[in-house]
């Protein structure tokens, strides 16, 4: 009998299913389409890998407890699968949904399984079709009994953090895995908007892609050191093979999305965390979508963006401070979002761990994930950005950051990452905002109340009689 089965063989699912067959696991394949398991199987047969042809194949090709993956698209697909398959499995079996499901829906699946005995899991997976293969990120969420099952057969796919230790934890009851997934395509948004940004203000400055691609290389060689830096760096240096020159002049600028940015810019706000970068990445990609909108409006301003008043060597180090103080309000803000949502929803999720889990595999791997996760464990829960060292870190940023962001916006450089970023750091840093004005107002008009600096309870004051 196999120990795992893994449901749904698009290429994500294949490549897991590779991964786990190559660490010596017996995997049961599945899909719905019989031509798509047996082309998989006579391209891979022999490596541990057995067909199934009916969900009840499944269940019976499966050592008890049994561990069934699901690997399709997010959506009415896992509700399908779950309801095909869940009659042949008994208590105390796993089901665990891979894919990037809305962890609510996860609270819903796991909630409506739960008395059967069946553990249903919801496990962010990141690192795209190369992580799968070769070892991802995964935060499992789900009943922490089925960690205890699943534990193995993650461990020993994942990829590694910096001490060596797997990428794979239990992040938190129910729907926690999926949340700290969807988090993480949240910053991995932001991070891609700021290095967009970046590239921005260089073209702005007449470097070439070539020299772009370098400085990227060269930030990725320091403290800045991430994975979305080093794809930067390798995309702006490939060709075009249809018509020559630099592939990235030929893509069109309207940047897509599947759904993790909006949704936890909408958890943002159901929660009250003021995490503005992630509804700014988000929205800044539709911004990139209203393409027409921008032709029309930029027709009438021709010749609008100057060259920023910077110079090449002032804004290549300039920019890189900048990025680097940017790229840490966006953790910050990540992890700010996971303290707020593990309190609202009674998750037992370590923040650390998250920190760990995140070194390696993952789209948003970065070398500062060391110092967060330090952070972390030495209890800066209220927001990294208060730890000793990373405050002093941004701190350190500040000149740089301010005088680059203002320089471009001086140029008429759209920088909603960059501006997003500092507001976040300059608001919190900020003792006494100017919100009591909005108190005011708001009672002048509505009788809404508020409440004193200098004594208890609510107050409204007949603005009209003054
Ligand atoms: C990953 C990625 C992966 C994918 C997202 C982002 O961690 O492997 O985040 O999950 O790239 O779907 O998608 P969008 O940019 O399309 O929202």
């Amino acid at each position: 009998l196999a120990s795992v089965g893994l449901v749904g063989l698009g290429v994500m699912g294949r490549n897991l299913a590779l991964n786990l067959s190559r660490r010596g696991y017996k995997v049961v394949v599945y899909n719905r389409t019989k031509e798509v398991t047996d082309r998989f199987i006579s391209g891979y047969g022999g490596s541990g890998l057995t067909p199934a042809y009916s969900p009840d194949e499944v269940a019976r090709k499966l050592d008890a407890p049994r561990i069934i993956l699901l690997m399709v698209t997010a959506g009415k697909a896992v509700d399908d699968v779950i309801r095909s398959i869940s009659p042949y499995l008994s208590s105390g079996d796993v089901l665990s949904d891979l894919g990037n499901s809305h962890f609510r829906d996860t609270q819903r699946r796991e909630f409506s399984l739960d008395p059967s005995g069946i553990h249903y899991c919801g496990v962010g997976v990141s690192g795209g079709e190369e992580g799968a293969l070769r070892g991802p990120s995964i935060m499992v969420g789900g009943p922490s009994k089925a960690w205890e099952i699943l534990k193995k057969p993650m461990s020993d796919i994942s990829a590694r953090a910096f001490d060596g230790t797997p990428c794979a934890s239990w992040v938190g009851e129910d729907g926690a895995g999926h949340y700290v997934k969807m988090v993480h395509n949240a910053i991995e948004y932001v991070v891609m908007e700021l290095i967009g940004e970046c590239y921005g203000v260089f073209k702005a400055l007449d470097f070439s892609n070539g020299e772009i691609s370098d400085i990227f290389q060269l930030w990725n060689e320091g403290r800045s050191k991430s994975y979305l830096l080093e794809i930067s760096a390798k995309v702006l240096r490939r060709k075009d093979e249809l018509s020559g020159g630099d592939l990235v002049d030929k893509i069109l600028d309207s940047a897509e999305q599947k759904g993790t940015g909006k949704w936890a810019a909408e958890s943002c706000l159901e929660l009250g965390v003021p995490a503005f970068s992630f509804a700014v990445a988000a929205l800044d990609r539709s911004m990139s979508s209203f393409k027409l909108v921008r032709e029309k409006a930029s027709s009438l301003e021709p010749n609008r963006v100057n060259k920023p008043n910077l110079g090449r060597r002032e804004a290549q180090e300039a920019l890189g401070t900048a990025f680097s103080g940017a790229q840490l309000c966006a953790y910050a803000q990540g992890f700010s979002l996971l303290e707020a949502a593990r309190n609202e929803y009674g998750w037992h999720t370590d923040l650390a761990e998250v920190a760990r889990i995140w070194q390696g595999g993952c789209i948003i791997r970065a070398d500062l994930l060391k110092q967060i996760r330090e952070a972390l464990l030495s209890g800066a829960h209220d927001s990294i950005l208060l730890d000793p060292d990373i405050h002093r870190e941004i701190v350190k940023c500040d000149k740089a950051w301010r005088n680059v962001v203002s320089r471009a916006l001086e140029a008429r450089i759209p920088l909603p990452g960059f501006t997003s970023t500092l507001a976040y750091r300059d608001s919190l840093f900020t003792e006494r905002l100017p919100a009591n004005l909005i108190q005011a107002l708001r009672d002048y008009f509505g009788a809404h109340t508020y409440r004193r600096v200098d004594r208890e309870g609510v107050f409204h004051t007949d603005w009209s009689g003054g």
